[in-house]
């Protein structure tokens, strides 16, 4: 398909080299943001063909599909428009903000019969897709239950611009969490029932590198969130994200089933390492990758989607996968605030694994 990028910032060039490189089902023929040198830069350094404002590459006619770039708070909007002009919409994470706008892109989709796709697509990297054939394969029985950590000391250390990382719409649990439960959710399946207690540890954050070096930061958003997430088919999951911690000797993501353990890698990377315990075993084992994709693959769930809308299957980095995680941590927010339990109201299903044996650019 012929797509046309919105919002070309730090994230754009690993998407623009895999598509021009790898991903060559799909070609880039516009980009546009708000700052148009910018856009010009990219297109000379990437050799794409039109720099246009935002309408006029969401209205024009050698435009099928838009992959959304930009900041978060502005991703429901884009999609909205880009579905309403009748295109195909990717996003970068979250969805949106709100659950209410994550919802309504949602059902536009649907009403409109246009893909909306969103990342993280890590999880279609070879790390994840590897654990995904371990647990598939029933190597460590039945899931039991999960934690997954994302715990530093918050961006403010070495962040141009940190901000918006502590206001709502961001925090840890915002800019990191989707990688987490996103692999949750695809390997365990949707959340039923969730409760968290979260908090605000520090009020105000000082900027230590940088330009803006010596600001301070007002934090309106919890900075500490310790979930735990009751999965529809029983599996229990912990889930500890913070930008208030100094050093811990937590692991990324834990797999326990009962026949075993899964090591998981970061759900942040295409790559390993995968560790299986199956009892009457010493200690862990490395397990070679069993999927490519296990270098920076970013494009990949935007050349799935595309690729399914041409052949008439499902996408693997839905909309309804998308909005599910972004309810739950809306869900983690409002427990942490009620002090009850949250239920879900919205599920998805586990996208199909990727077959093994892909070329690099293959999805089928
Ligand atoms: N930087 C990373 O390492 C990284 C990694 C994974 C995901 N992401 C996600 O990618 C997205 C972009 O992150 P980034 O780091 O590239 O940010 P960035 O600030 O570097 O780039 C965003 C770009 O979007 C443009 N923009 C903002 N609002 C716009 C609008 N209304 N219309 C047109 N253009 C607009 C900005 O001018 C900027 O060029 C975010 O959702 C982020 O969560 C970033």
């Amino acid at each position: 398909m012929r797509i046309g990028i919105i919002g070309v910032g730090k994230i754009s060039d690993i998407y623009l080299t895999n598509t021009r490189d790898r991903f060559t089902e799909n070609q880039v023929v516009a980009v546009a943001d708000l700052l148009k040198e910018r856009a010009q830069e990219k297109a000379a350094e990437y050799g794409v063909p039109k720099v246009l404002s935002v309408d006029e590459l969401i209205n024009d006619p050698d435009v099928d599909a838009v992959l959304n770039l930009t900041i978060p708070a502005v991703h429901a909007e884009i999609c909205e428009k880009t579905l309403n002009a009748g295109k195909h919409s990717f996003t970068e994470k979250p969805l949106a903000t709100s659950l209410d706008d994550g919802r309504r892109i949602v059902a536009l989709a649907k009403e409109k019969g246009l893909r909306l796709g969103s990342a993280p697509d890590t999880f279609l990297g070879g790390g994840l897709q590897t654990v995904r054939k371990l647990l598939d394969d029933g190597w460590i029985g039945t899931p039991v239950g999960v934690t997954a950590f994302m715990t530093g000391r918050g961006p403010e250390n070495w962040h141009p611009n940190p901000h918006f990382f502590y206001q709502p719409g961001a925090g840890p649990l915002f800019d990191m969490g989707p990688y987490y439960i996103t692999t949750m959710v695809t390997l365990l399946g949707p959340v039923k029932r969730l409760s968290a207690a979260t908090r605000i540890s520090f009020p105000e954050r000082l900027v230590t590198a940088g330009a803006l070096k010596g600001e301070r930061i007002p934090v309106s958003t919890p900075t500490y969130v310790a979930g735990t997430l009751e999965f529809a088919s029983g599996a229990v999951g912990t889930l500890v994200v913070s930008f208030d911690v100094w050093k811990s000797r937590l692991p990324r993501i834990d797999l326990f089933g009962s026949a075993g353990s899964i090591g998981v890698p970061d759900p942040n990377t295409f790559w390993g390492p995968v560790q299986i315990f199956r009892p009457g075993q010493d200690d862990w084992v490395d397990v070679p990758l069993s999927h490519g994709y296990s270098e920076n693959s970013r494009g990949i769930g935007l050349l799935d989607m595309t690729h399914a809308a041409t052949v008439g299957r499902p996408h693997r980095a839905s909309g309804e996968l998308a909005l599910h995680v972004l309810e739950v941590m809306h869900g983690l927010l409002h427990s942490g605030e009620t002090g009850g339990f949250y239920e879900m109201t919205t599920s998805c299903d586990r996208p199909e694994a990727l077959p093994v044996g892909l070329a690099d650019g293959e999805v089928d």
